[in-house]
């Protein structure tokens, strides 16, 4: 299992936090970025981003909950990322954002919330290298698992093994030591204040990783 670590709710400063991770097996540093618009909160514009993110040693895993897609991937691109992940929910053209992202080579996630079908996103499924499962409402760190996700991300590992498809399963939002217990079928989990509301960022980590 590969733990991807949101930064958005932490006991520490951003650069604290960053690098109490660098010292931890952590796989990926998981970057919420918020417009305003597509969820009520703004979090980080790139111009802040690019301040601190020289101080990551991590594979970044960057998840927009944003409206205009390809404006952010433009910025973000420069930071080098391994995936950016966007909201199925935006209403645009998603084989066309598929597209935009890879052009950079970088791959692509796309993330649906938590009452978002499967069927809806199925088209997609072949193209893309991600697929983050919302476990809460997008927009605020450190919600309530909901555990109606749970049949969607067995759902997910049943296409991906009946295809032969590549994508990675990943759970964003109120994981915990208990609710990682119910996330066999996927690939990643995505925690954030489980992790950095504590202060032994390894021992929270490897508390999930039993599991
Ligand atoms: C919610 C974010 C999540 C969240 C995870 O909008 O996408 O990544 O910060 O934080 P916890 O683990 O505290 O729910
Ligand atoms: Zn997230």
């Amino acid at each position: 299992m590969k733990i991807s670590v949101s930064i958005t709710k932490s006991k520490y400063n951003i650069v604290e936090t960053l690098n109490k991770l660098n010292n931890t097996d952590a796989d990926f540093i998981h970057l919420d970025v918020m417009d305003g618009i597509f969820v009520p909160d703004k979090l980080y514009s790139y111009y802040e981003v690019e301040e601190f993110i020289t101080y990551n040693k991590k594979p970044l895993d960057i998840h927009l909950m944003v409206v205009d897609v390809k404006k952010y991937v433009d910025e973000f691109a420069n930071t080098n990322p391994e995936y950016i992940t966007f909201h199925l929910e935006v209403n645009a053209n998603i084989g066309e954002l598929i597209k935009y992202i890879h052009s950079y080579n970088i791959k692509v996630g796309i993330s649906i919330k938590p009452y978002t079908k499967i069927e809806e996103i199925k088209e997609f499924l072949p193209d893309i290298e991600q697929v983050l499962v919302m476990s809460v409402e997008p927009g605020l760190g450190g919600q309530k698992f909901i555990e109606e996700v749970i049949p969607k991300i067995k759902l997910l590992k049943e296409i991906k093994e009946q295809n032969n498809y590549d994508y990675l399963i990943s759970v964003d939002g109120g994981i915990n030591e208990e609710t990682a217990k119910l996330l066999d079928d996927a690939d990643i989990l995505s925690v954030g204040s489980y992790v950095c509301m504590n202060d032994y960022y390894q021992n929270q980590i490897n508390k999930l990783r039993l599991e």
